[in-house]
């Protein structure tokens, strides 16, 4: 395995080329976007100039782009290209969903969510609760925003319907193991959901080898455009009934999509995941950021007005961090941050039941430093420059 050079991975970041002074640690609200997604949009919008089901050249090129697409990301994800659905986002893949799911939980159903997840992965589930007389129970999380498995026992029952989790936490960055979550779910029967959009661009994704029935993901927070993917078993799609128009698919993932998707996305999403299944590569990814989140993390342990929320080791977690200041309000630490050309968000982030849990929600969040693998050591320790700025 060779390792990655920063430098090297930067040139293909047209954004990162375009502000060489920013530091974008902002990157588990949105990375920059890979020159070959780029040129992919753009290449849909000229050659792919058309809708689907058309005799013409054009039409013919957007289902191609289509097919492919659905083929890279099984890779991608390790699921069936008949089980691969493209959408907006994940929070709208994610309501979709949940309404056809109302059929699946009968009054007297339990539904089981977690506190570590961002509210996309919340909300949705909360709804199918309220419209179908299903009961939510929650799988907690320890003081140090890991998943509190001595909760498992009583959020995972007989009557369990619905199972959900995170791979990552976007505020905390903990990486979460599907396999006691997905074990407790078959002993009750119930479908898993797992969302993925915070650890794809740092962790390999396995659909099928983790047990997983749905995964889900979005390609703008690994280096490509704005979109969602739902990676999904084709049987599972089969016996559900979306909400769709009459005409369009009655068979297949096409079936889950709403209306025209956007072919540019799908074919910039396709160069992302040809980018990481076959250029920067997962492990190769995983070995670069350990070495920044330790050097990250060696850094915060000298800075005694700086805590860490989450877990405290570079193990089991991604490159992000949520960090607050003895004093200085979250906001206020972002926005000395911007004047010193580091990009980061403060807040909740969305991830509202972890930020709660940690006694957060109501303190002004936290700051949210997320390093990817076009960041390197130098960028870490303008990072550190700029919370000493803080005070
Ligand atoms: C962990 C996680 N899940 C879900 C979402 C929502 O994704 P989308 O913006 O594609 O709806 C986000 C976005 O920040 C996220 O970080």
């Amino acid at each position: 395995m060779t390792t990655l050079d920063p430098s090297a991975v930067r040139r293909r970041f047209p954004a990162l080329v375009a502000q060489p002074e920013v530091v974008h640690t902002c990157a588990p609200g949105g990375t920059q976007i890979l020159d070959t997604a780029l040129d992919a949009m753009r290449d849909a919008a000229v050659q792919a100039n058309a809708n689907q089901g058309g005799a013409f050249p054009a039409s013919a090129r957007v289902g191609a782009l289509c097919d492919r697409a659905k083929d890279r990301f099984g890779q991608l994800l390790g699921s069936e290209p008949e089980g691969i659905v493209f959408g907006p986002n994940m929070t709208t893949l994610a309501f979709h969903l949940s309404h056809a799911l109302d059929e699946r939980l009968a009054t007297g159903g339990q539904i089981a969510c977690t506190r570590l997840d961002h509210d996309a992965n919340v909300a949705p589930w909360l709804d199918l609760a309220e419209r179908t007389g299903a009961t939510v129970r929650w799988i907690d999380v320890t003081a140090d925003g890991r998943l509190d498995l001595d909760t498992l026992a009583d959020a995972v029952t007989p009557r369990t319907r619905l199972l959900t989790f995170p791979l990552a936490s976007n505020a905390l960055g903990t990486v979460v193991d599907p396999a006691p979550l997905v074990a407790a779910a078959r002993e009750a029967g119930a479908l898993t959901v797992m969302d993925a959009v915070h650890g794809a661009p740092h962790l390999p994704v396995d659909r099928r080898a983790m047990g997983v029935d749905v995964v889900f993901c979005s390609p703008y927070k690994f280096f490509g455009p704005h979109a969602g993917v739902m990676a999904a078993d084709p049987e599972l799609l089969a016996s559900l009934t979306p909400d769709k128009v009459r005409p369009s698919p009655d068979t297949g993932p096409e079936r889950w999509q709403t209306g025209t998707a956007s072919f540019e996305a799908i074919a910039g999403a396709t160069a992302a995941a040809d980018y990481l299944l076959d250029e920067a590569t997962l492990d190769r990814i995983g070995a670069h950021e350990h070495a920044l989140a330790e050097r990250f993390l060696t850094g915060l342990d000298e800075r005694p007005d700086w805590t860490l929320h989450g877990p405290a080791s570079a193990e089991g977690r991604t490159p992000t961090f949520a960090v607050t200041h003895r004093t200085v309000d979250p906001q206020r630490v972002a926005q000395v941050m911007a004047e010193h050309h580091v990009n980061v968000y403060a807040g909740h982030y969305y991830a509202v039941e972890p930020m709660r849990r940690l006694g957060l929600l109501d303190a002004g969040g936290a700051v949210r430093i997320g390093f990817v693998h076009y960041h390197g050591p130098a960028d870490v320790d303008l990072v550190l420059a700029a919370l000493d700025a803080v005070g």
